[in-house]
């Protein structure tokens, strides 16, 4: 089985991971798990349990993907769920630098794991968490960018 994880702060899940989940997981790979970080750098507007259950709501039609939380080495947590490939979105070339530091390190960690990216359609290149975030705090409207449910959490928020 080829199976691949998705890690992520999805801080909140969007329109632009779903794209690639969706690709991945109809394309690629026969299971996909959507890895959410616990102990991320970042300081997070939604708790882990919420990440896990807007991404879930965002995912809910699509069949061989799962999302679950972890915490501790992303590489490890990837061996345990027999995965040879973790996946990552390339948007811009903004990107490239952290993505080409993170994966030569993970090879490091663990070299029986590959580093695969995929870029977003078109639609989704400008697309961020961060973004999201920004516009629904200014009062933006941001249902093109994000399932309902997301944006439905985003708007309570901010209120
Ligand atoms: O979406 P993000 O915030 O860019 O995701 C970063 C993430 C969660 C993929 C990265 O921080 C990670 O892999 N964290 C787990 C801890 C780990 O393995 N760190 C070493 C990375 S070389």
């Amino acid at each position: 089985m080829n199976i691949a994880v998705y890690p992520g702060t999805f801080d909140p899940f969007t329109n632009g991971h779903k794209d690639l989940v969706q690709r991945a997981s109809s394309n690629i790979f026969d299971k996909v798990y959507i890895c959410v970080a616990e102990n991320s750098k970042k300081d997070t507007l939604f708790s882990l349990s919420e990440r896990i259950h807007l991404a879930e709501k965002s995912l809910h039609e699509i069949k061989n993907i799962e999302v679950i939380g972890f915490s501790g080495l992303l590489v490890d947590f990837a061996e345990k769920l027999n995965a040879k490939v973790i996946l990552r979105g390339l948007r811009v070339v903004s990107d490239f630098e952290y993505e080409f530091q993170m994966s030569s390190m993970n090879k490091k960690l663990n070299n029986n794991i590959e580093s695969i990216f995929l870029t977003p359609s078109e639609s989704y290149a400008f697309l961020s968490s961060s973004l999201v975030k920004e516009i629904a705090e200014l009062g933006g409207d941001i249902s093109k960018f994000v399932n309902p449910e997301v944006r439905a959490a985003l708007e309570k928020k901010y209120k």
